[in-house]
């Protein structure tokens, strides 16, 4: 093997955790949840550890990263811990000039706009991210038995970052691009593909138990037009990681019509946002692929008895799957009261006892 022991012993501790079980299709004591944006604004221990620290820098202290991404699992006792980090890290990493604006998303300086500007993306190697390495050595090294999922944006969501220079609805300088300049566009998002891949690669080397890629707003997209301009960069990125063996999970939102494909990148579990149910989506994705999802984030605003009814709706939805992982159908909501996502764990784990 080519990597560190004390890497793959802490990877193993994790093994036989519900989490990786599900990911690898095997029977499960109970349904394992985690949460995208498990670690953020929701809990007041995050913020007061974050108070006065932009997220870009805090992203780069290993020891805030490691309490961050260690709260959620303490409070909540979630199945997994998702690295904290963000998707544009390994962009800054390489030197791009970005930031990350509160209530707003990652922001770029100067946005691309020509084959000049493929000359700002280089190859990310770990030497650029030590505070990655070192944040998730000593994230494994407390965890234990539980998993930590490493993660990295899709070269789709990046380009369009990149592109638009900040959040978008319309995509239109990205689309512009995609079918004004195809061929710029398939080096650009093969670019991409190298440092994403390089970003994974890190966290799996340094001990990750499994990894999300983020397409976050690949829905944004007729299926053809991801199958022929994005999935080749996207599987790039599977195929690079594939050797580790660790489950790979592709999410994005709005991809009701893109689960099948996304699925044929390269991915072990497939994310599914609230619009389509687990049943339906397994019929898109076909056999051989777990499922995660995939409770609507704002069900959690609700009365009690309320999110509780359209959680068991969520898990009979789930009851026939290969394998399931408990997740919402996009990030936890800023203002969600953190104990409901607390009951929400424990009543996961109680209807789906075996
Ligand atoms: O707990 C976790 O999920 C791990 C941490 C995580 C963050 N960003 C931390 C963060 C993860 C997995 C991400 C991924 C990410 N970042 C995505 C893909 C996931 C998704 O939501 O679809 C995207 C699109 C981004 C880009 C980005 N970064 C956005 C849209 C924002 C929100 C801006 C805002 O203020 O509302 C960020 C900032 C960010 N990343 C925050 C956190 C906790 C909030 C900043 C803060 O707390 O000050």
């Amino acid at each position: 093997r080519r990597e560190p022991s004390q890497q793959q012993t802490r990877r193993s501790a994790a093994h036989d955790s519900a989490f990786l079980r599900a990911c690898r299709r095997e029977p499960v004591p109970h349904t394992p949840v985690w949460f995208m944006r498990q670690a953020g604004r929701s809990l007041p221990e995050y913020r007061k550890v974050r108070e006065g620290i932009p997220m870009l820098d805090s992203c780069m202290r290993p020891e805030l990263v490691t309490e961050i991404t260690l709260q959620p699992v303490r409070r909540h006792g979630v199945d997994a811990a998702i690295f904290f980090s963000d998707i544009v890290v390994p962009l800054k990493a390489i030197g791009i000039d970005l930031d990350i604006k509160p209530g707003v998303g990652p922001v770029v300086a100067e946005p691309f706009r020509t084959r000049a500007d493929l000359a700002r993306l280089r190859p990310l190697t770990p030497e650029d991210v030590p505070y990655v390495t070192e944040a998730v050595g000593m994230l494994t090294a407390e965890l234990g038995t539980t998993p930590l999922i490493g993660f990295a944006g899709a070269p789709f969501t990046l380009a369009s970052y990149l592109i638009e220079g900040g959040p978008s609805r319309s995509y239109e300088r990205t689309k512009a691009m995609i079918y004004g300049d195809p061929e710029l566009w398939a080096d650009l998002v093969g670019r991409l593909a190298g440092i994403t891949s390089g970003f994974l690669k890190v966290q799996i080397e340094a001990g990750a138990s499994a990894v999300q890629l983020f397409d976050s707003w690949a829905g944004a997209l007729a299926p053809a037009d991801y199958r022929q301009f994005v999935m080749p960069a996207s599987a790039k990125v599977f195929d690079a990681v594939a050797p580790y063996g660790v489950p790979r999970i592709h999410f994005g939102v709005g991809t009701g019509e893109l689960l099948g494909l996304m699925g044929e990148a390269g991915a072990d579990v497939v994310g599914v946002d609230w619009r389509v149910p687990l049943d339906e989506a397994a019929r898109r994705v076909g056999p051989g692929k777990a499922l995660q999802g995939n409770l609507d984030p704002a069900v959690l605003f609700a009365p009690r008895e309320a999110v509780e009814a359209k959680t068991r709706e969520v898990l009979d939805a789930a009851r026939g799957l290969e394998g399931h992982v408990f997740n919402l159908g996009h990030g936890v909501m800023p203002a969600t009261d953190p104990g409901a996502l607390t009951h929400l764990v424990q009543y996961v784990h109680e209807q789906s006892r075996r």
